[in-house]
């Protein structure tokens, strides 16, 4: 990691503050004095500003519940981020574990630990997502069938992986899928005639959402554990 960022990482300053101890001679890794904020850091080097010890803080693991009509990204665009309802300090170093559309509501993973991320969205981990999904018409036998084998989504060389489906009323199923391709779940039902009137994500792995709309809390140690 680079020096600038360890400084950030383990202390409340910013770049730009970071920058300025370093041009002040005020950092040094092993007892040398470092000005160059690119320096990459090791992990059995010490870091230390002014003479104290610096220790990365710990990764932080977030689900909150996300309403309609909000962002999965840091900044408020055509619509407000969801990090407006996050508040902890250096809110910026988080990010979104697979982002919902502005439309969609449920659970939404956040974390400042990039390997975690990497973990969940791998194709290979095959992490399975469950969505409730309210549909315009109602669901054929004929389409659960497609959507189980697998179906064609436009632009893609191959099929969609086998997806399950409990079906709960006419119009509202319970849909799981491993993959996180964009649009995912409404390509899915256009693809065999339908439409996608309302999407609510529910579980991400062992993680079930379980606080309200706009909420959010920290994982549990399980809950983090449960994707390695
Ligand atoms: N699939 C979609 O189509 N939209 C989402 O927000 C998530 C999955």
């Amino acid at each position: 990691m680079r020096l600038d960022k360890f400084i950030c990482k383990s202390t409340e300053l910013n770049r730009t503050e970071a920058s300025v101890f370093l041009q002040n001679r005020q950092v040094t890794i092993d007892n040398e004095i470092f000005t160059n904020g690119a320096v990459q850091v090791h992990e059995n080097n010490v870091v230390a500003l002014e003479d104290m010890t610096l220790t990365l803080r710990p990764f932080r693991y977030l689900l909150m519940h996300k309403p309609a009509s909000t962002l999965c990204s840091n900044v408020d665009e055509k619509y407000p981020s969801i990090f407006n309802f996050i508040n902890v300090n250096k809110k910026s170093e988080l990010h979104v574990v697979g982002r919902l559309d502005a439309d969609t509501t449920g659970l939404v993973l956040m974390t400042d630990d990039g390997s975690w991320t990497y973990k969940i969205i791998t194709p290979g981990a095959q992490c399975e997502k469950v969505y409730r999904v309210y549909l315009r018409d109602e669901l054929t036998v004929d389409a659960v069938i497609k959507l189980e084998k697998g179906v064609m989504l436009q632009g893609l060389d191959e099929p969609t992986l086998p997806a399950k489906i409990e079906i709960l009323s006419a119009n509202e199923v319970l849909l799981t899928i491993t993959q996180g391709k964009f649009h995912q779940v409404k390509r899915m039902f256009r693809a065999v005639g339908n439409r996608v009137r309302r999407l609510h994500r529910e579980k991400i792995g062992q993680v079930s959402l379980d606080v309200e709309l706009g909420e959010w809390r920290y994982l549990t140690d399980i809950e983090i554990n449960s994707f390695y």
